[in-house]
């Protein structure tokens, strides 16, 4: 039964285009790496982790022990020192730029910004990126899951799923190798596979075989981020920054927009996958987001943003030592609109 599965997933797999749709561009000339940590932060240089970040710089990760000993001032000083930039999730592709003391310069696939055309660039342990080609070969083949129902949930050693192997987060997506009624196998990036439970993600054929969501689906989606901590360069469901809580709810439902506020702003940025379209205040719907601006005539110095909730609310990771929270939109002198980027 599961030899025929696995044939199915086979034909399955090449009856489609041999590459999932990707939306950005595919580089030819860097080397390739998945990363092999739950989350990897990306750093903006290889100095600027502190003492207190040690548990982010391992392989495991251990992502909560960070987030948990980090002091308000740890938390702020990663702002005000530019130490983050963005995060990765495991499996995902990067293309690795440079490598120096054993850190890479990566650029992480799936978060366009005008600052590379590949992808988010950052800084990451070496440790924490796996140049495994068979990993390769089957997240460019095979279907994969997409933890879309929890913002961390556990993945087993074994198919009863009674031994965890580790936590991965909202919005991972992994190849696909085998299936049953309660249990999805799937590759992983670090060698072998695990197992991941039917109810804690889905099973896709590609990026478009995602249903286009509703902007309530959306807002269902960022309820369950409200708690979490906020974290300058958060992408995960461990924690978040403004515009990492945005782009990883559209990103998990198969919606490419910019990783960064500014880029999800400028509608005259190409590298999105949608382009955003503006919305007057009387007009905005569940999904939207708002943002705003130190000077509402220079999209470049839009600072935040957060998702429309409908019934005048919005969800926002706002800053260091508030968790993300839904609260009254604030029209005030920063206001400098919302876009929407759901057609239909
Ligand atoms: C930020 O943290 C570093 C390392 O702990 C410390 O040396 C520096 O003084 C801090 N800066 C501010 C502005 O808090
Ligand atoms: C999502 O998780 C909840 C709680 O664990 C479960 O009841 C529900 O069936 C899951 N949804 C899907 C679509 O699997
Ligand atoms: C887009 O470009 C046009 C023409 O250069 C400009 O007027 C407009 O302000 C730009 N919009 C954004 C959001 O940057
Ligand atoms: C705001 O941005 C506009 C357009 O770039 C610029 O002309 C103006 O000088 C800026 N205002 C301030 C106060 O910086």
């Amino acid at each position: 039964m599961y030899t025929r599965f696995i044939t199915t997933l086979l034909a399955l797999a090449a009856s489609l285009d041999a590459h999932p749709t990707r939306l950005q561009p595919r580089s030819t000339s860097h080397q390739i790496g998945y990363i092999s940590v739950d989350v990897a932060t990306l750093w903006t240089n290889p100095h600027k982790p502190r003492p207190v970040d040690a548990p982010a710089l391992t392989n495991p990760a251990n992502p909560e022990e960070w987030l948990h000993d980090m002091t308000l001032k740890q938390f702020l000083n990663l702002t005000t020192q530019d130490r983050t930039q963005s995060q990765a999730l495991y499996g995902d592709l990067v293309y690795i730029l440079d490598a120096k003391d054993g850190w890479y310069h990566i650029a992480a696939t799936g978060q366009p910004t005008p600052k590379n055309k590949l992808g988010y660039p950052g800084w990451v342990p070496a440790a924490q990126v796996s140049l495994d080609t068979g990993f390769g070969a089957l997240q460019s083949s095979m279907p994969f899951a997409l933890v879309d129902n929890a913002t961390s949930v556990n993945i087993y050693r074994d198919a009863d799923m009674s031994d965890v192997f580790m936590s991965v987060s909202y919005d991972t997506r992994l190849p696909v190798i085998g299936q049953t009624s309660d249990a999805i196998q799937v590759a992983v990036p670090s060698g072998g596979s695990a197992y991941l439970s039917t109810s804690d993600a889905s099973v896709y054929s590609s990026e478009t075989a995602i249903p286009y969501p509703k902007g309530q689906t959306l807002v269902d989606a960022a309820q369950r981020f409200i708690g979490l901590p906020y974290l300058w360069g958060g992408t995960s469901g461990y924690s978040v920054d403004c515009a990492g809580l945005t782009h990883t709810i559209y990103h998990a439902n198969g919606i490419l927009i910019g990783r960064d506020a500014s880029a999800q702003a400028d509608s005259n940025y190409t590298g999105h996958g949608v382009q955003g379209t503006s919305v007057a205040r009387a007009d905005l719907q569940p999904g939207d987001i708002i943002f705003y601006a130190t000077n509402l005539s220079d999209p470049q110095t839009v600072y935040h943003d957060a998702m429309y909730a409908g019934n005048g609310q919005m969800i926002e990771a706002y800053g260091a030592g508030i968790p993300v929270r839904i609260t009254a939109v604030r029209f005030n002198d920063d206001y400098w609109g919302a876009e929407r980027f759901l057609t239909g």
